[in-house]
């Protein structure tokens, strides 16, 4: 069998080696004619495929089922076979060394790699020279000299002011340095539910790229964050566009169910199994999850949809999903209108589902 780079019987890294090595560890009937789409991110001027291998998550690339980093490596050759160019990790995944495997196979070129580092956790707040120490400590476990995208890591926002004002300062000298190319901020939508935060951040020229949460029934991104950034040519990543609830059809009942009891959507969503069922037709979506990823997808102003998964089958029909068109307007209409005013925070899990 193939391995990685850096491994016996490994070719070795060449313009077209994630691909050749892809190739051989995929079997030919894996690879269809999907042609990936782009879109360009912001005013950074990436070039970047619409879907964004999430590196975090539940998932962790397979890590948290037990897969090996070498599998975990793969899964990530294979999305750039499929045609996937952007791949955002953290120093907090534990995967940024998973990253730098796959890179020995793929020309640095030929991807937009995303990091992040925190601004407070645990009580502490993170100094300049911590967040510097942590860009290094990716760096090296990516074996790469610079980042293309990074970003502060789940920020709230009561920790904006210190993010931009003490922690912004350091990053735009690491950027003049040219470890970092272009600088960003992640949300943290466990809690902020109305996009506190990024309501200031996209305001800031500080900020090249956010991370925003977006979902069938977490919609406000659309009037608090997508105006403002698309008229500042702010590039924006979609985070929790499935998470944990929309692949789980028993949830998506069970929520509904106490959406209804609290009056927060129809009567009717909380009286059947199958409440987002009337998205899945033979014009619409083929499931549930599908129909999530189009509609994310498909939302202006948003350029990566971010999806992690450990999951070979799940990463192809994930792509596949993104490919497709729009729902169908009479479909998407639909969820804007009822579940358009929710902020309440569906599907925001902080947890594993385990957990919950
Ligand atoms: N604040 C932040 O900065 C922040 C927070 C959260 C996430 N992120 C980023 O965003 C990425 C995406 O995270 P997310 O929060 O949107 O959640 P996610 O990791 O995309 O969650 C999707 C979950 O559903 C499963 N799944 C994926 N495709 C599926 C399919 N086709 N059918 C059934 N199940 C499927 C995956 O598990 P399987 O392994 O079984 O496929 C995964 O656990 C992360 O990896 C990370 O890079 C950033």
């Amino acid at each position: 069998m193939a391995r990685l780079a850096g491994k016996p019987g490994v070719p070795c890294p060449c313009r077209r080696g994630a691909r050749m090595v892809a190739r051989q560890l995929f079997p030919a009937a894996v690879h269809r004619k999907l042609i990936m789409h782009h879109t360009i991110l912001g005013r950074t001027g990436l070039r970047v495929s619409v879907a964004g291998l999430g590196c975090g998550g539940f998932s962790k690339l397979g890590l948290n089922a037990g897969k090996t980093e070498d599998e975990a490596a793969r899964l990530i050759l294979e999305a750039v076979d499929l045609g996937i160019n952007f791949i955002d990790t953290a120093a907090a995944y534990g995967t940024e060394g998973v990253v730098g495997r796959a890179l020995k196979s793929i020309p640095r070129d030929q991807v937009v790699i995303a990091t992040k580092a925190f601004v407070h956790r645990n009580n502490e707040w993170w100094t300049p020279e911590r967040v510097v120490a942590s860009l290094d400590n990716s760096l090296r476990l990516m074996g790469t000299d610079h980042v293309d995208v990074f970003s502060l890591h789940g920020v709230k926002p009561d920790e904006y002011d210190y993010a931009r004002d003490t922690l912004g300062p350091a990053l735009a000298e690491q950027k003049a340095k040219g470890k970092i190319r272009h600088i960003g901020i992640t949300e943290f939508p466990e809690t902020d539910f109305s996009h506190a935060l990024l309501s200031c951040a996209v305001r800031d020229p500080l900020w090249e790229v956010v991370m925003v949460a977006f979902h069938m029934m977490h919609q406000g991104a659309r009037q608090s964050v997508f105006p403002l950034t698309q008229a500042n040519g702010i590039g924006t990543l979609l985070m929790f566009v499935v998470r944990s609830i929309f692949a789980d059809l028993a949830r998506i009942a069970r929520e509904m169910r106490e959406l209804a009891a609290k009056g927060l959507v129809e009567k009717w969503l909380g009286e059947t199994d199958d409440p987002l069922g009337f998205l899945v037709h033979e014009a619409g979506a083929a499931t549930i999850t599908e129909a999530a990823y189009r509609f994310a997808r498909h939302e202006p102003g948003a350029n990566v949809v971010l999806f992690g998964t450990g999951d070979a089958a799940h990463l192809r029909t994930n792509v596949a999903s993104l490919l497709k068109p729009p729902l169908p307007e009479a479909d998407r209409a639909r969820l804007v209108a009822l579940f358009g005013h929710l902020t309440n925070g569906t599907g925001l899990d902080g947890h594993p589902p385990a957990a919950h």
